[in-house]
């Protein structure tokens, strides 16, 4: 099976790709500057020329905070990037799966999201994360929505905490913002196992299991690696930031994945072996 992958380069796709390769896909993997997404010419231009059975889309503008200032670069990634995206999925037949988030979610709730439930995002990522689902949706049938949470992998969140209990003794983060942090490993398993075993195609809700706010998600990270680190939980009205951030967004992703504090352990003993 051939396979595009568009966002390849970031925190996702540095752990999915290595898994294409073996589990024996052939695949391009692509980033901004091979393959601008946003570029609708070089798009058509390149996907002409070329043979493919399935498209996993990860490219996106993901910075939350600076989407608000830049909301046109954004839209233009998430949205019109996704849209060109999905034509092409369509106009070759093959199916498409995006990663989205659970910004398209306000937060109000205080029981886990499901599929089914309205979606009604606060911050411009998540309101263009949506735009770029229903590109899709409008293009073809043939699509997988993935959306998932607070994912970590190398170079990521949990990365950068290990490092930070190199230099410091006491960090002061969020407890008033709940989710679920979801190991990139296990979503890249559930992306493959989506492919191989040809599932519907439709909406899914790909998390790991439970809940935790990101103060209880960075005392577990060093807890985990005996990290002497003192976490000092704060509100988020303490650390204001440009982007709202939905209060309660917990996917229910009905058990698919283990929970994420045996995820993050694992995560945790693999990188010290
Ligand atoms: N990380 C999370 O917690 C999380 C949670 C829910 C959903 N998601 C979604 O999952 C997907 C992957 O997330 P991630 O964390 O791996 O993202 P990431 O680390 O920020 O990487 C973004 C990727 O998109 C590429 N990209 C950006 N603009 C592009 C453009 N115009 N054309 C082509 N490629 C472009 C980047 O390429 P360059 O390296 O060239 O810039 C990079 O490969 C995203 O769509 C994101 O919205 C992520």
């Amino acid at each position: 099976m051939r396979i595009l992958v568009t966002g390849a380069s970031g925190l996702l796709g540095r752990t999915l790709c290595p898994k294409l390769s073996e589990e024996g896909f052939q695949y391009w993997a692509c980033n901004s500057k091979i393959f601008d997404v946003t570029n609708t010419k070089m798009v058509n231009e390149i996907m002409n020329k070329i043979s493919l059975d399935f498209i996993i889309h990860l490219a996106g503008y993901t910075n939350i905070d600076q989407a608000e200032d830049n909301p046109e670069l954004a839209y233009n990634v998430n949205q019109m990037g996704t849209r060109n995206i999905a034509r092409i999925a369509k106009k070759h037949n093959i199916p498409i799966l995006y990663v989205s988030t659970d910004n398209v979610f306000d937060g109000t709730s205080n029981i886990p999201y499901k599929t089914t439930d309205a979606v009604n995002p606060i911050n411009v990522y998540g309101k263009s994360k949506l735009a770029g689902e229903r590109e899709i949706i409008k293009a073809t049938k043939k699509y997988y929505i993935l959306r998932t949470s607070w994912l970590y992998g190398t170079g990521g969140y949990v990365d950068a905490m290990l490092t930070f209990s190199n230099f410091r003794k006491e960090i002061s983060v969020v407890d008033d913002q709940i989710g679920t942090p979801t190991n990139a490993n296990d979503l890249s398993e559930k992306i493959i196992e989506i492919i191989k075993e040809n599932k519907p195609y439709g909406i899914y809700h790909i998390t790991s299991s439970g809940s935790a706010s990101w103060s209880d998600f960075t005392k577990k990270i060093f807890e985990i690696k005996n990290r002497n680190v003192e976490v000092l939980a704060i509100d988020k009205s303490d650390f204001p930031r440009p982007a709202k951030r939905p209060k309660y967004c917990v996917l229910d992703s009905e058990n698919v994945l283990p929970d994420w504090e045996s995820s993050l352990r694992e995560y945790l003993t693999v990188k010290s072996k």
